[in-house]
């Protein structure tokens, strides 16, 4: 069985080629390298450079490596970027999607794991979000990730295709330093950049009904969330008909105040941070309840926020190859 792993060279996707490969599955990458980059796709493991609205490669992808399951994480990720682009996070994120699960239905695939977010749920009111939480997303790029589980479930029904939605919750970390997330949109990355520059951190509102006052995430090291993809594709294998959607994160909160306590202490740093405005759109807290995937998949985050940040600045530190050819 080969695995068709769609943005396999990205920085979740680079993660999830890894454990499938070091599970003992087969995998592809189809990726087409806008923002993924060629060398963090292992020897061994064959690239195929293209966009998932290429229907005409995909489709020979498909054939040519006689994939039996697709994990699809291509996609467009930026919530900012959605409010000013939002065609084009409809695009991508999902006619990108329709012509893969065109080619995927063509090509008789049996399996199909998505790479949804908790970006669908938007503001929820709970203190923990269980998969039965209304989904109202806040953001076009949180419309397109809903828009996807659509898609998924209904050509699941149509076509027996064995699927699973993951919402990733808050991702971080990384498995070695070269490995790390280059993007610089997110609350661990923009804290590494303003203590690069000598800088405080900033904390965008500390007005919330909160503990204290700043807002709740659930991160999850990127290792678990691609160990969560190995036992979502395992369980799609094992029995047909599937139809799993599952908040993938650790159940528990941290807020931005003490992520940035945590980043100062690991790093050598004492840069209290300063307070700023809040940022539009962001709600208070959002911790998932993961007992689902414990339930359905056996699996449960094994790493602390600690590990992320440490392994997360241990990739700050590691100078990327200039090129983006393989090695
Ligand atoms: C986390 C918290 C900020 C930077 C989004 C998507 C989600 C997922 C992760 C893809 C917020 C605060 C941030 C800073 C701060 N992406 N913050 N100072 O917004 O929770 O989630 O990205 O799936 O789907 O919705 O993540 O890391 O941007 O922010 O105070 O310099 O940190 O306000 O409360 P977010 P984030």
């Amino acid at each position: 069985m080969t695995w068709l792993i769609t943005g396999g060279a990205g920085y979740i996707g680079a993660h999830v080629v890894r454990a499938m490969t070091e599970a003992g599955e087969r995998a592809v990458v189809y990726d087409d390298l806008s923002t993924g980059r060629a060398d963090r796709v292992p020897d061994g493991v064959p690239l195929v450079v293209g966009s998932t609205l290429d229907g005409e490669r995909v489709a020979r992808a498909l054939t040519d490596h006689e994939v039996t399951g697709v994990v699809h994480l291509a996609a467009k990720k930026q919530v900012a970027e959605s409010l000013s682009l939002p065609l084009h996070y409809y695009r991508e994120n999902v006619e990108g999607l329709r012509v893969l699960l065109d080619a995927v239905t063509a090509a008789g695939v049996r399996s199909f794991v998505f790479s949804s977010s908790a970006a669908v749920y938007g503001m929820p009111d709970v203190d923990l979000v269980t998969e039965e939480t209304p989904c109202v997303p806040m953001s076009p790029y949180g419309e397109t990730k809903l828009a996807g589980e659509w898609l998924v479930r209904a050509t699941g029904r149509a076509a027996g295709l064995s699927t699973a939605c993951l919402r990733y919750f808050n991702v971080a970390g990384a498995a070695r330093p070269d490995l790390a997330d280059t993007g610089v949109s997110n609350l661990i990355p923009m804290i590494f950049e303003k203590l690069a520059d000598d800088l405080p951190p900033h904390v965008f509102g500390d007005d919330y009904p909160t503990p204290d006052g700043t807002c709740v995430r659930d991160y999850i090291h990127v290792v678990d969330l691609a160990e969560a993809h190995v036992a979502a594709a395992r369980a799609l294998r094992a029995a047909p008909g599937r139809d799993l959607t599952l908040n993938i994160g650790r159940g528990e909160g941290v807020s931005v105040r003490e992520v940035i306590d945590r980043v100062n202490t690991l790093t050598g740093h004492d840069r209290p941070p300063v307070v700023t405005p809040r940022r539009p759109g962001d709600p208070p807290r959002v911790v998932a309840s993961a007992d689902r995937a414990a339930t359905e998949l056996g699996w449960k985050a094994r790493h602390a926020i600690d590990d992320m940040i440490t392994s997360a600045w241990a990739g700050r530190q590691h100078p990327h190859p200039p090129t983006t050819a393989r090695p």
